[in-house]
């Protein structure tokens, strides 16, 4: 019996291990990559767009679905995001050659106000952002980061900066240290919960009466490898803040973040454009510090994260998760398509 069990057990953390080595081992374009809000793309018009080095163009097709394909015509050369879109094909600007379902390049689909592109798919469906429910009202913030998705996925889930980058009247952040540290892994995914000291700024925005009274937050930070993290801060017993980000990079040190700001108490149009505004603040405090991180690649690699701080035993999961990640280059990608046709 007694050996049954530890098979079983052994059995379940393989395959947990199993999964693991799958999802890291798998290149970026197989998972799904978060491509833009729907509600910021015409879709009379087709929509530029790249993951990584892959330069991409997506357009609306008759039967109400996009079509994707690589952003140069195979005629010519032709970049394709000047072209028309006609009878559900897109019209090359330069003789016309119209490109349809035959000369695809990936998959998109539509979920959660976003549109999301990749390669043959390891996932059904994209990652969805965690903990909104029916009684929350979002609002949606696209911003671009000056960082490899890594750094920017570390900084999301880095509870240290904020006494720094996030300090002053505009912040959240405060010098009083966060109470009951802890974390947890599974899988893809990594949390980390804590306490957070509510300054009076953020007592104010929240309508809440107790300024000057020492109160704190509880706080969740979310990873789902690799491009999706959440935190969600909880004031009082059910009062919830989500942000949500699904990140794409696009360029070495460019990552695109696709956040969403939902809540499901700032709910009317005051409130809900005080929180929408008081994350651009935030996000633009951490845009400003990856501005000012080292862009140099040997000294990157020969130095980053070789210090540790407190708090931060769940980043050392999340570098584990990164270990095979590799940014999407074109020539890898178009090997792999080659090999790999759809
Ligand atoms: S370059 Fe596109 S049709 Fe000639
Ligand atoms: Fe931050």
């Amino acid at each position: 019996m007694k050996i049954k069990i530890v098979l079983f057990i052994n059995l379940i953390v393989n395959s947990f291990c199993y999964t693991q080595n799958i999802i890291k081992t798998v290149p970026l374009f197989r998972h799904w990559n978060c491509i833009g809000f729907k509600n910021n793309i015409d879709d009379n018009k087709p929509y530029q767009f790249k993951v990584g080095d892959i330069p991409l163009v997506a357009w609306k097709s008759s039967n109400n679905t996009y079509l994707t394909t690589l952003n140069i015509c195979k005629h010519f050369g032709s970049t394709l995001h000047e072209g028309k879109i006609e009878d559900g094909c897109l019209k090359c600007p330069y003789h016309g050659y119209k490109h349809s379902i035959n000369d695809k390049c990936g998959v998109i689909i539509e979920k959660d106000n976003k549109l999301w592109w990749s390669y043959n798919p390891i996932d059904k469906t994209p990652q969805t952002i965690p903990y909104i429910g029916d009684d929350f009202v979002s609002d949606y913030i696209e911003i671009e980061m000056n960082e490899e998705l890594p750094s920017c996925m570390y900084n999301s889930m880095d509870i240290n900066h904020a006494e720094y980058i996030h300090s002053g009247i505009l912040g959240f952040g405060s010098d009083i240290p966060i109470k009951n540290y802890e974390y947890f892994k599974k899988n893809n995914v990594i949390s980390t919960s804590f306490v957070h000291y509510s300054k009076n700024n953020i007592k104010l925005i929240n309508k809440q009466n107790l300024v000057n009274v020492d109160t704190y937050t509880s706080n969740y930070h979310e990873y789902i490898y690799p491009s999706t993290s959440c935190s969600v801060v909880c004031h009082g017993k059910d009062k919830k803040i989500v942000i949500g980000v699904s990140m794409t990079p696009v360029d070495t040190f460019k990552t695109k973040w696709f956040v969403t700001v939902s809540s499901n108490y700032m709910k009317d149009v005051i409130s809900k454009n005080i929180l929408t505004l008081a994350t651009k603040m935030i996000l633009n405090q951490d845009k400003e510090q990856f501005d000012r991180q080292s862009k140099n690649t040997i000294l990157r690699n020969n130095y980053i994260l070789k210090k540790e701080l407190n708090y931060e035993d769940h980043i050392k999961y999340m570098r584990s998760l990164f270990e095979t990640y590799d940014y999407p280059k074109l020539q890898e990608f178009i090997d792999y398509h080659i090999a790999n046709p759809e």
